[in-house]
């Protein structure tokens, strides 16, 4: 007889045979080193990138994107190497994504010039006729606000100082306003000429698609 002639006393042990085997093989693994892979060639984003990752969800670009290559050859094939967890170490949230209306983004930096990007969010039709992509041509008429940029990489971590973040804005300010600039004329045609000298949300935008998947890259070329 024992235990189960005694409902209560069943009902407890079950109750706390399930809890230790939850606690056991949920609970202990998510703390665990080894379940939260870190790679040191997954840099955190720099201010503007992370300026250009809140533009980006601000205009809804991950209804329209994936961020992630699932290890499927046909994927592989498409975009590149397939996704790994460490790559999203510094992603708050996350931005996986569910739907492709457009391609995968996960592998797109470095695969086009900036000249390529700034032309395809102020007229993605230029780049493909069928495109069925918005335009993101106001972006450039949108002075980037970076009032906060310090602020938020603070709360997420990122270990700037806030002399670093000015200094990051201010070398991506110069890299882009510079009369050596690779995609200057570009950058010049879908900017305003009052704002060519300043940063605009579309600057951001660049940076932020330019970073996707680079890590990655860097990691491949040292192996
Ligand atoms: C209505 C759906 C839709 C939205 C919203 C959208 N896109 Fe796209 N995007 C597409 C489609 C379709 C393509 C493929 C054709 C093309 O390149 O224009 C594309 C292509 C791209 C590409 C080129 C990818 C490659 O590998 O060639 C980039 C980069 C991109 N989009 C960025 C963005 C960004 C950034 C945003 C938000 C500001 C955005 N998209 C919003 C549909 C969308």
């Amino acid at each position: 007889m024992g235990i189960y002639s005694k409902p209560f006393v069943f009902a407890i042990t079950a109750t706390l045979v399930i809890l230790i085997g939850t606690v056991a093989t949920v609970f202990v693994p998510m703390f665990m080193p080894s379940t939260q892979p870190a790679s040191g060639f997954v840099k955190p984003y720099t201010a503007i990138e992370q300026e250009g990752r809140d533009l980006y969800m601000r205009e809804g670009c991950n209804n329209c994107h994936t961020q992630t290559v699932r290890p499927l050859r046909t994927e592989v094939l498409r975009y590149g190497e397939y996704s790994k967890a460490e790559e999203f170490a510094w992603d708050r949230p996350f931005l996986w994504g569910s739907r492709r209306t457009g391609p995968d983004l996960n592998r797109v930096g470095g695969k086009y010039p900036d000249s390529w990007h700034y032309r395809h969010m102020n007229k993605p039709q230029d780049m493909f006729a069928q495109s069925n992509m918005p335009p993101y041509d106001w972006m450039a008429a949108n002075k980037l606000d970076t009032s906060i940029s310090f602020k938020k990489t603070k709360v997420l971590g990122y270990g700037y100082t806030e002399e670093e973040v000015k200094q990051q804005i201010a070398d991506y300010r110069s890299r882009v306003t510079a009369a050596g600039y690779d995609s200057k004329d570009t950058r010049d045609q879908v900017t305003p000429a009052d704002l060519r000298g300043e940063l605009t949300e579309m600057d951001a935008m660049v940076a932020y698609l330019q970073k996707l998947g680079r890590d990655v890259k860097s990691m491949e070329a040292k192996q």
